[in-house]
């Protein structure tokens, strides 16, 4: 058979199934599933040749038994590592236009205790003309079968570390990369955590003195379309290799959910659930005669090059073209699964969202860019925590109209937030989509939580602590990334710098005079003492109230953008830091946000009454105490604040 004169073909052997369609060449191990060899643009093997053939390119879950059984709890516990070696493989499609194969595995009870209680199928596309492939997988949980957790799921690529040195995560997170040997002793010394190393001698000069943790570009979900890295192959040829993801709905947990992507390895993940910058919270649990079916995917590996010179905006640009083709020409009509469903088997919802705040303007005011969601039925702002299910978002236009289209089947809660107003919306009536649907709930209205005027607010309410004061880093711990950069919170150590600023007294905040851009601290952390235990702190908001209606109750808007193992308690006017608080939240949140450079985790919002008599004509002071002092990584991320007068 003359290979050359098809445009496609697949080449069964023994312990391995070779696709090619004259561009690409992708080499699968048989039966496991395993990616290993990508061949492109005269590169033999864009994967990491050096690496075992089953860590490569694969798919992996991290899993434990459920209930009782979970032997690591917490979320510290690490589960097992499963790269989810199929045993049987399919060829469900082979034309001239579209190769389909099928990687199966199926479980039973005699498996109980040592593989999860699922059956996977991994699917591999390749298109005619197309430079690159698909990948998705249909994980299956039986109603009978025993219950699990699912800590993370994802597909990662380990690429040829003597090739790609060029990353690119989004226009202003690029750069050339440090080698991986450089993060091992005595190049690399590790610094509070393994994953974050300073370069102290790294092969290339230019990174001496750098930090690199795989956190530092970590991404939210919903721009997390692409991602990748590019390798020169000499003065003139560049190869780029991308992960293209064209859809959130299958991630977990919405478009605010922060995701590993590219990182040192060179690696390129595609994270379909973890419990990065979320917690415990988002460990998937599945109980006992709990039947469960996902579709992951699929996501497009796009390859590009460029043979007039090294330019890696042109390959990063181009991938952004690829990524906003494969959006486009979302949901795929060619995966041959039933479990993926084309766009005329899913429905759409479509209305109208309008924002009432009758402190700010007694109207119904339509707001842009609001995300508008379908999620599975909950309570209010529940999807940050979902993860069964599929969800789907939009953003609304500038008279507050959307449409959210290619939903499947099933039934949701509608979730929106609106950047400016705290709180969440939810529409608690059930909406049942269903194939072909069509759906117009007209106008809903959201009335943030308000009960009187604004006497002053801090911060802008948007879920993140972006806007507050976020220090320039130790020069020691400096990515050079994000020197001068709009993400200055994704340096390394910014928790030791507020006992640098404030190291004796803490922060305190007068309202009025103060800046929150200069004046408020991007997270209230722990201080570390000689001794090296560390200490909770409490800042102050001072502020003058003209009068003050004793009889009255005010209220007090706590919007956090991120907790990790703290105590909040609220005091006023009251320095005795021993009496009991007006208000404390417990210890809550296991996000990590700190130790991992994040801006926010979760959304909190606390609504605490204030009576009047508590105040003063005058001077008065709100004491906010971060209780724990369990090491450097505890602490607070603040939204918003807000006091608000009586009604009026
Ligand atoms: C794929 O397998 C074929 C057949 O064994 C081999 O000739 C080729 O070098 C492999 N390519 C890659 C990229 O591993
Ligand atoms: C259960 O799965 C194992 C591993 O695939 C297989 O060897 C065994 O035959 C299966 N048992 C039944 C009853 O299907
Ligand atoms: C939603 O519609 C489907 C299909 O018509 C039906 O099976 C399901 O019970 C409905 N759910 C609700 C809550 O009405
Ligand atoms: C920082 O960025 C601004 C605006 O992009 C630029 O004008 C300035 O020169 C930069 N400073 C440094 C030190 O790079
Ligand atoms: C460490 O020092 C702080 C004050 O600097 C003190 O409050 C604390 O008790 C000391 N802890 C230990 C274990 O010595
Ligand atoms: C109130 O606080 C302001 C700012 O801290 C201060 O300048 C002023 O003197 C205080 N007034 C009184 C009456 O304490």
């Amino acid at each position: 058979m003359d290979f050359h004169n098809l445009f496609l073909f697949l080449m069964l052997q023994f312990i391995l199934v070779v696709i090619d369609n004259d561009i690409v060449q992708v080499n699968i191990s048989n039966p496991e599933g395993c990616v290993t060899g990508i061949q492109y643009n005269g590169l033999d093997n864009l994967l990491e040749i050096n690496n075992h053939e089953s860590d490569r390119g694969y798919w992996d879950i991290v899993w434990d038994q459920g209930g009782e059984k979970r032997t690591k709890k917490g979320a510290k516990g690490k589960g097992k590592l499963d790269r989810l070696e199929t045993t049987n493989m399919r060829v469900i499609m082979e034309s001239e236009e579209q190769v389909e194969l099928s990687f199966t595995r199926t479980w039973n009870l005699s498996l109980e205790g040592k593989l999860a209680p699922l059956n996977i199928d991994k699917r591999f596309i390749m298109l005619r003309g197309s430079s690159g492939f698909y990948t998705y997988a249909i994980y299956d949980h039986l109603k009978e079968w025993p219950a699990f957790d699912l800590d993370n799921t994802r597909v990662a690529f380990k690429l040829r570390k003597d090739k790609f040195n060029y990353m690119a995560i989004a226009d202003n997170r690029q750069r050339f990369m440090p080698l991986p040997d450089d993060r091992l002793p005595p190049r690399g010394q590790v610094l509070a955590y393994p994953e974050a190393v300073r370069l102290v001698n790294p092969v290339e000069p230019e990174f001496k003195g750098e930090v690199d943790d795989k956190y530092e570009y970590a991404c939210e979900s919903r721009s997390n379309q692409v991602h990748g890295w590019i390798s020169i192959d000499s003065s003139s040829d560049s190869t780029g290799c991308w992960l293209i993801t064209p859809s959130y709905e299958f991630r977990s947990a919405g478009p605010l959910k922060q995701y590993l992507g590219s990182h040192l390895g060179p690696t390129m993940l595609s994270v379909f659930h973890s419990t990065h910058y979320s917690g415990a919270d988002l460990i998937m649990k599945f109980g006992e005669n709990e039947p469960w079916k996902k579709v992951f995917g699929p996501i497009f590996i796009y390859l590009n090059s460029n043979s007039d010179g090294f330019s890696p905006i042109k390959l990063w640009e181009d991938a952004k073209q690829q990524m906003v083709n494969e959006v486009e020409s979302w949901p795929y009509t060619f995966p041959a699964s039933e479990d993926f469903l084309s766009s005329a088997q899913r429905g759409k919802f479509e209305g109208r969202l309008l924002v009432r705040d009758r402190y700010i303007r007694d109207a119904f005011v339509p707001v842009s860019g609001a995300y508008v969601g379908l999620a599975a039925p909950g309570d209010v702002g529940s999807w940050q925590r979902e993860y069964k299910g599929y969800q789907f978002w939009t953003i609304t236009d500038d008279k507050g109209y959307f449409s959210i289209i290619n939903v499947l089947p099933g039934d949701y809660n509608l979730y929106s937030w609106v950047n400016g107003f705290i709180g969440d919306y939810q529409c608690n009536n059930i909406i049942n989509i269903t194939s072909g649907s069509e759906i117009n709930v007209g106008e809903l209205v959201y009335e943030p939580p308000r009960h009187g005027p604004t006497l002053w607010e801090i911060g802008i309410p948007d879920r993140s602590a972006a806007e507050f004061y976020v220090p320039d880093p130790n020069p020691l711990y400096v990515n050079r990334l994000y020197v001068n950069h709009s993400d200055r919170f994704r340096q390394y150590g910014l928790w030791e710098r507020y006992a640098d600023l404030y190291p004796n007294e803490d922060l305190v905040y007068t309202v009025g005079i103060s800046d929150y851009k200069k004046d408020w601290f991007f997270a209230q952390v722990t201080r570390k003492k000689d001794n090296n235990t560390y200490q909770g702190t409490t800042w102050r908001i001072n502020f003058n109230l003209d009068s003050v209606n004793t009889k009255g109750t005010y209220k007090l808007r706590l919007a956090l953008a991120s907790v990790h193992y703290a105590e909040l308690q609220i005091r006023i006017n009251n320095l005795d830091a021993t009496s009991p608080p007006l208000f404390s939240t417990g210890v809550i949140g296991k996000e990590n946000t700190i130790a991992r450079h994040g801006i926010h985790g979760l959304y909190w919002l606390y609504n605490i009454d204030v009576q009047g008599s508590l105040l003063v004509k005058g001077n008065n002071t709100i004491f906010l105490t971060q209780a724990t002092k369990d090491g450097p990584f505890v602490g607070i991320l603040y939204d918003y604040i807000r006091l608000e007068g009586p009604p009026t």
